[in-house]
Formats: C-alpha cells, sequence, structure tokens
C-alpha cells in the first residue's frame, strides 16, 4: 500500500518544520558526542559541602588524587560556623583546584567533565562549589555532574580494593546524618534507617565540647578512649523503633551526668578522661552495631560497609571486626582520607554518572537536605 504523507505535511508548516528538523538534529549530535564519550573519562571532582574544601581528579575510575584545605578558622567556635566556612571556601577553591590538577599533570584540555556536590550540606558552602564548577565547565565548554553527597560517602568504597559486591549494606555515620542503606548498584540506594534527631557525629562533638574539647572532638574522643576503662561509667539505653535511631537523648543525658559528678568533684572530667571518652564511645558504638545487625538479619545480607567521617572512629571498626567474626559477615571500611568529606569520593560518584550520561543543566542550584536517592 501507498503510503499517504499528504497530512502530515500539510499540518506542519514551513517555520515548524524547520524547528523539528534543527531539534533532530540536536538529538542526533547529542547521541553522537555521548557515543563518543571516554570510557575512561578524566573528571574534575569538587566538594564543599561542610567545612573541608577539597578537589580530586579522577581518571578512568582510578583516583589520581585528593586535595584537601581543612578549615582551622571553626576550632574556637566549637563548631561550624557557616558563613565562615564559605568565606573559607572561597578563599582555598582556586588554590585547592590548581593543586590537584597541577599534582595530576592535568591540563584543562584534558578534562571531560566537572563534578560537584549539590547537597546536602551548608547552603553557602554549597554555593562555592557549585558556582566554581558552573564557571570552569561554562569556561571550557565541559558537561557538569551533580552528586549526593551522602551517596557519594557510599561510593568511597569503590576508590579501592576490594570492593563490595551488591547488594551491601551501608552505615554512613557523619557530622549530619546516620543513615543504613541497601545498596543495590552505584547510582541505586535506599536507605532503611536513619536518625530522627541527632547525627551520631554530632553527639560525639556536642559531648566533646561539653567536657571543654575543641571542634571536632570525635577524634579527640577516639585518642582518649584508647587508653580509658569503656565500663567505668554507663549511660540508659535509648529505645527507637525499627532500623532507626535517635541520639538528642545520650546528648542531654551526658550533659546532665557530667553535672551531677562535677557537683561531687569539680575536677571530674580532668581526672577521668580517658575513662569517660571510652565508655560514652562504647555507647555510641552500641547503638549503632545494634540496628545494623538487625538490618543484616532483616534484610539477609552479610556484606557490610561503614562511611563517613565517624567510620573512622577506632571503637566502632574494632566492634564492627568482631561482630563480622561473630556473624560471619564480610565487611568493608574505606581508608581514613575516604571517610572523612573529600573530593575522590565525588569523583568515584561522578564517574559513574558519567558512564551512564547522567550530566547536569547549568541552572541547577545546591540543595541543603538533598535526599538520597533524589
Ligand atoms: O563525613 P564528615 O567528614 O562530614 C560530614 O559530612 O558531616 O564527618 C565529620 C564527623 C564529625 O562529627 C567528626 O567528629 C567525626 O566525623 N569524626 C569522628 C572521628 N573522625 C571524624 N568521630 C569519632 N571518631 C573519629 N575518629
Ligand atoms: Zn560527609
Amino acid at each position: 500500500m501507498k503510503k499517504d504523507n499528504t497530512k502530515k505535511t500539510s499540518v506542519m508548516n514551513a517555520p515548524y518544520r524547520k524547528n523539528f528538523l534543527i531539534q533532530k538534529k540536536t538529538r542526533f549530535l547529542i547521541t553522537c558526542k555521548f557515543m563518543l564519550q571516554p570510557l575512561h573519562p578524566t573528571i574534575l571532582a569538587i566538594e564543599s559541602s561542610c567545612d573541608e574544601t577539597s578537589a580530586s581528579v579522577i581518571r578512568g575510575g582510578k583516583v589520581l588524587n585528593n586535595v584537601i584545605a581543612s578549615q582551622a578558622v571553626h576550632h574556637k567556635h566549637g563548631g561550624v560556623v557557616p558563613e565562615l566556612a564559605s568565606r573559607a571556601h572561597q578563599q582555598n577553591i582556586l588554590r585547592v583546584v590548581n593543586e590537584a590538577m597541577a599534582s595530576a599533570g592535568i591540563k584543562n584540555s584534558d578534562l571531560n567533565a566537572v563534578a560537584f556536590t549539590r547537597g546536602p550540606g551548608l547552603l553557602g558552602s554549597l554555593l562555592v562549589g557549585v558556582s566554581f564548577a558552573k564557571g570552569m565547565a561554562l569556561a571550557l565548554g565541559l558537561p557538569l555532574i551533580e552528586i549526593n553527597h551522602m551517596e557519594a560517602h557510599v561510593l568511597a568504597h569503590f576508590i579501592d580494593e576490594p570492593h563490595p559486591s551488591f547488594p551491601f549494606l551501608c552505615l554512613t555515620v557523619s557530622g549530619g546524618h546516620t543513615q543504613i542503606l541497601v545498596v543495590h548498584d552505584y547510582l541505586d540506594m535506599r536507605v532503611i534507617g536513619e536518625t530522627h534527631d541527632d547525627a551520631v557525629g554530632e553527639a560525639f562533638d556536642k559531648a566533646a565540647k561539653m567536657m571543654g574539647l575543641p571542634y571536632p572532638g570525635g577524634p579527640l574522643i577516639d585518642q582518649y578512649a584508647a587508653a580509658g576503662n569503656l565500663k567505668a561509667f554507663s549511660f540508659s539505653p535509648t529505645v527507637m523503633p525499627g532500623l532507626d535511631f535517635s541520639f538528642s537523648g545520650i546528648k542531654t543525658a551526658f550533659l546532665y551526668f557530667l553535672r551531677d559528678r562535677k557537683k561531687e568533684n569539680p575536677d571530674f572530667v580532668e581526672q577521668n578522661l580517658h575513662d569517660i571518652c571510652a565508655s560514652l564511645q562504647h555507647h555510641l558504638v552500641q547503638m549503632l552495631l545494634q540496628k545494623l545487625t538487625l538490618a543484616a538479619r532483616q534484610t539477609g545480607i552479610h556484606q557490610v560497609a561503614i562511611a563517613g567521617g565517624v567510620a573512622a572512629n577506632s571503637g566502632l571498626r574494632q566492634a564492627l571486626q568482631q561482630t563480622a567474626v561473630a556473624r560471619g559477615w564480610q565487611i568493608f571500611v574505606p581508608e581514613f582520607q575516604y571517610c572523612t568529606d573529600n573530593a575522590a569520593m565525588i569523583g568515584m560518584a561522578a564517574h559513574f554518572k558519567f558512564l551512564q550520561a547522567k550530566f547536569t543543566g547549568l541552572d541547577a542550584a545546591p540543595v541543603a537536605n538533598l535526599v538520597v536517592g533524589a
């Protein structure tokens, strides 16, 4: 049967037809460009969600470097001051990016994409990284890749061998988040439990502040705990349903504990610092492991990973190791530099997104409370 094209041409007048052909040509060019994208892309990744300004160059999924400028300005304030953090990012970002490019021996023309943290994080801090990445992408004609900071913490497990295989469980513990995730694939993960209030990193930092220690107190509690008795003091458990957490109760309980003990002995903290730190750390670690054990039982998944700043904690690492032996888990713990905030994990996540051509437009704005899977 002869095909009748008259109706088609009659509804598509000249200007519409021209537009239609241009769109078709653009789609064709985009498809060709994607097919020509290298399988071993070179990506510049930028992280600026909180108080570390970091840049990393990653080529073909291999991290070439991980430059981090930490912000000492917050130490004396006992916590991150958002306004000071964004100013420090502004001061550091150019130097950090230049250093990452130079130490990797990379020229602008070698880059295939620029990746940045879109959220979650402090809005003013995120804005610095997002704007810088957009400026570079625009100037160099490169595609942009947006990354969720919490997904990147999980994907830090693919920087070094051995990698977990899918599906695996990941306990992501940082200054702003405490989550248990089932990771089905590089870009497919689901939160199955999380904190209803404070993050465990915040509990570490606030408890340290109550003892007069500077920010961030987590690593200091870890250090003092090494020489302490973890059974010296006990705190009442916080009961939460299912796989969820709450850390606001222990913060208040710890405040009253110190207040009461200091009434009896004003030098209580100084005289018992190691034991207090060991006992508190043990309590927090037990809260984490109890839920992680429940998650493994409920899902039947026995590959278990930890990620985020608190994954650097030696008490958590030891307890995880013991639980793994007792329960037959295979565990994955990232190198220290990839636990706390870093751009290498942003680059790793960007590598997987690049391979799936998941690029972002120049209109992408930072999102302070960006959720996993958004
Ligand atoms: O992942 P991260 O660098 O930043 C956020 O995304 O929040 O995590 C920072 C948190 C801080 O609360 C810090 O005190 C905690 O990680 N942290 C530790 C240790 N190292 C870092 N907490 C306990 N023990 C450590 N060794
Ligand atoms: Zn983080």
